[in-house]
């Protein structure tokens, strides 16, 4: 058989298929595998005016493709991964490439790169994001791994990527397993800014009793301003739909218990292994899982009820709610770069923040106008610890800020849970304070675990007899 595809996927579900698909439509010779025949149809009928085709032999589908060969996985997260890999060792030589685009925890991939490498072949964790649209017509792409094997995807990766300005959202990353991690905390925003949208939904409904058109009208007027996003967009569009069931509004039949695949999780996680806050983030993934605690819920709702209805100027709330979701997504993806920020150090994975917000500026679901901001930040300083700390950004918030704090502070007392949005402002509180309270943390720990403490006038650790009557 003749060697020609550039490139071979493994896995020919939605994201695959579409991402092949999106590479055939760039001029790109490509073939697909899977163990599914149904998925091998379905890819030859929707690329049927392709120079593309599909195998069901694992090893036909090798013997097609171009040396060093490009072999991409979108199979799901976890022991599949390991198993693909398993099977395709034998086949495989020094030099070609296994490119990972499904959603794998980091650690996996800095595993897998490593066993590889002993044999020879280049492994890649990449993220995409975007969706099925994503892949089809355009995603964000963020690639890890060996630099100078990147140099032989890297045609295909920029064609295939979403474009801002004519730039593509693709950039290399990182070596080890710095595009899953990245793809990680890019997720880690997305529920964030997730949470802070269905907060303002709730507080626009049960705080100021808004219809869902009228809802539909504030996030219409929030999207065409510097609040402009994927995500507001999307949130937006499901306030016009209708139940062909019920003829209710569909998102008013949807439970209200979210569900979660992970990656949010995992961002958590890392942040406390890094001692890294990032408390919105977090915040948006425990409420997910809150939220599941229904008939517990639905009992306390009764025990403790109570009015949450505000008796604010519900238009003066509305420019406040604008700002304080301004702030806080403006916090969100502060957390999110800090927490790289951090892990570029401790993993040496040499990010270049700018160059990842402008690769989130298109093609993702985190896409928004502020990254633009963000993009300018951190080109004029690379090293730029935190977003707080942009000469732009402080002005921004310093003008919302006293928007935020009215929002907060209502919500609070009319009882709304606004997890999100209160973590936001306290985070931002923390970070302005100069003296924190953390010294009577040190006491206590020194009080009854003789942990000891550091003073303010003098080098080395301390420990105090608190309690002379336990001397
Ligand atoms: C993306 C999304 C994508 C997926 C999330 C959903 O960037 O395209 O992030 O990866 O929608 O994994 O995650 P949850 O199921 O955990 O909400």
């Amino acid at each position: 058989m003749e060697s020609k595809y550039t490139l071979g996927m493994i896995g020919l579900g939605t994201m695959g298929r579409n991402l092949l698909l999106n590479m055939a439509d760039n001029g790109f010779a490509v073939t697909g595998y899977d163990k599914d025949p149904n998925m091998i149809e379905k890819l030859k009928q929707d690329g049927s005016k392709h120079n593309l085709t599909a195998y069901s032999s694992l090893e036909d589908f090798i013997a097609s493709l171009e040396l060093p060969r490009r072999i991409m996985l979108l199979v799901p997260a976890g022991p599949i991964v390991d198993s693909v890999i398993k099977e395709l060792e034998p086949l495989l030589e020094k030099g070609d490439m296994i490119i990972d685009s499904g959603n794998s925890h980091f650690t996996d991939t800095s595993r897998r790169a490593i066993e590889l490498s002993d044999i020879g072949i280049h492994f890649f964790g990449m993220g995409i994001s975007g969706g099925e649209e994503g892949a089809r017509f355009g995603p964000s792409i963020m690639p890890g791994g060996d630099k100078t094997a990147y140099s032989n995807m890297k045609e295909i990766l920029e064609a295939v990527s979403a474009k801002v300005n004519g730039d593509p959202c693709v950039a290399y990353i990182g070596p080890g397993a710095s595009g899953h991690f990245v793809k990680m905390v890019h997720n880690g925003i997305e529920y964030s800014m997730m949470q802070l949208l269905a907060e303002s939904y709730d507080i626009m409904k049960n705080a100021l009793d808004y219809s869902n058109e009228e809802i539909y009208s504030v996030f219409e007027k929030w999207n065409n301003g510097r609040l402009q996003s994927f995500l507001l967009e999307v949130t937006r569009d499901i306030f016009k739909v209708k139940d062909d069931k019920t003829n209710n509004f569909l998102l008013d039949m949807i439970k209200d218990e979210a569900k979660s695949k992970g990656t949010g999780k995992w961002t958590s996680q890392v942040s406390m292994d890094l001692q890294l806050p990032i408390p919105t983030i977090n915040e948006a993934v425990s409420t997910r899982d809150l939220s599941k605690y229904k008939s517990l819920r639905v009992a306390l709702s009764k025990v403790y009820a109570q009015d949450n209805t505000l008796a604010e100027n519900k238009e003066q709330f509305i420019i406040e709610l604008e700002q304080a979701l301004y702030f806080s997504v403006i916090t969100s993806y502060a957390q999110g770069l800090h927490l790289l920020w951090q892990a570029s150090i401790s993993y040496k994975y040499e990010l270049q923040l700018h160059e990842i917000a402008q690769i989130w500026r298109g093609g993702c679901i985190i896409r928004a106008e502020f990254l633009e901001d963000i993009y300018q930040a951190y080109k004029k300083q690379p090293d730029l610890e935190h977003l707080y700390a942009d000469a732009g950004v402080q002005e921004k918030m310093k003008e919302i800020l006293p928007g935020m704090r009215s929002v907060v502070t209502h919500a609070l007392q009319s009882g709304l849970a606004i997890p999100a949005f209160a973590s936001a402002l306290t985070y931002f509180d923390s970070l302005r304070t100069e003296r924190m309270p953390s010294n009577l943390i040190q006491a206590q720990r020194d009080f009854f675990g003789a942990h000891r403490f550091e003073r303010t006038d003098a080098e080395g650790t301390f420990h105090a007899i608190w309690n002379p009557i336990n001397a």
